[in-house]
């Protein structure tokens, strides 16, 4: 099975909080024989901004009419992987825009026609597109999930289907700081072992998807380290 990581944080390579946890899943992953994996900073690569011309949808190739950037060689790794792990960092309760201008640009995989798949109604995708497995791993800053994961919950529904898998965890900035070891271990070890099931069952459990986004600290605790950390500021 093929496993295309796109890891959306802006930071340096290895900086990221968030792909702290996606490098522990991916390596889950990567323990089931046949996985191969290609890894690709979104924010390395060029990518202009979807121009609503809709001429992919006269293409109807799965290409895109910006040819002068890194968008066309992006989509055919997306078409050709049997799994796209997809990982970024919240902002503003919602995508980094380098990664929005990406999602944008997918649209060439997707036809002209709207289909209507239980309650929600979307456009099929191109003859031919593997049905691919979407994981989406994001990390924020506030402790809470109600109200500062919602939007992003129901975009990646609409975007990757219901059946994605969304693991969106709070408190993350922890998990690059010492003195949070004793909460960032386990939670970095349950990732790894959600990556093995969910290449053993290709979805996670309901106990699993909870033991991965329950806060580390309760929101008060959090608030208090936190806020003593920024005091620096
Ligand atoms: C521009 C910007 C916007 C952010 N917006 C939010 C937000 O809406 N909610 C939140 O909890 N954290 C927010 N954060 C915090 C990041 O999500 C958090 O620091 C995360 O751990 C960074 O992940 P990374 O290291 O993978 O890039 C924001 C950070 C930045 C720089």
């Amino acid at each position: 099975m093929k496993i295309l990581t796109l890891d959306g944080s802006p930071k340096p390579a290895g900086k990221s909080d968030t792909f702290r946890l996606s490098s522990r899943f991916l390596a889950g992953l990567m323990k089931q024989d046949g996985m191969t994996n290609e890894t690709i900073r979104l924010i390395d690569k060029n990518i202009k901004p979807c121009i609503g011309c809709f001429q992919c949808w006269h293409r109807k190739d799965g290409t895109c009419i910006i040819e002068d950037d890194d968008q066309n060689e992006l989509l055919a790794k997306f078409r050709d992987a049997d799994i796209v792990l997809l990982s970024f960092p919240l902002y503003f309760y919602s995508i980094p825009s380098h990664v929005k201008a990406f999602l944008d640009r997918t649209l060439p995989l997707h036809q002209s026609q709207m289909v209507q798949e239980g309650n929600r109604i979307a456009f099929q995708p191109i003859e031919g597109l593997k049905h691919t497995k979407f994981v989406i791993i994001s990390g924020c800053g506030f402790p809470q999930w109600d109200g500062n994961f919602t939007a992003l919950d129901i975009i990646c529904k609409n975007a990757f289907g219901p059946d994605s898998t969304r693991i969106f965890v709070s408190e993350t900035p922890m998990l690059h700081q010492e003195a949070a070891k004793p909460v960032t271990e386990p939670l970095l070890q349950r990732f790894e072992a959600a990556g093995e099931e969910f290449a053993k069952n290709g979805c996670l459990s309901d106990a699993t998807l909870k033991s991965l986004t329950t806060p580390m600290l309760p929101e008060k605790d959090y608030m208090d380290y936190a806020n003593a950390r920024h005091a620096k500021y």
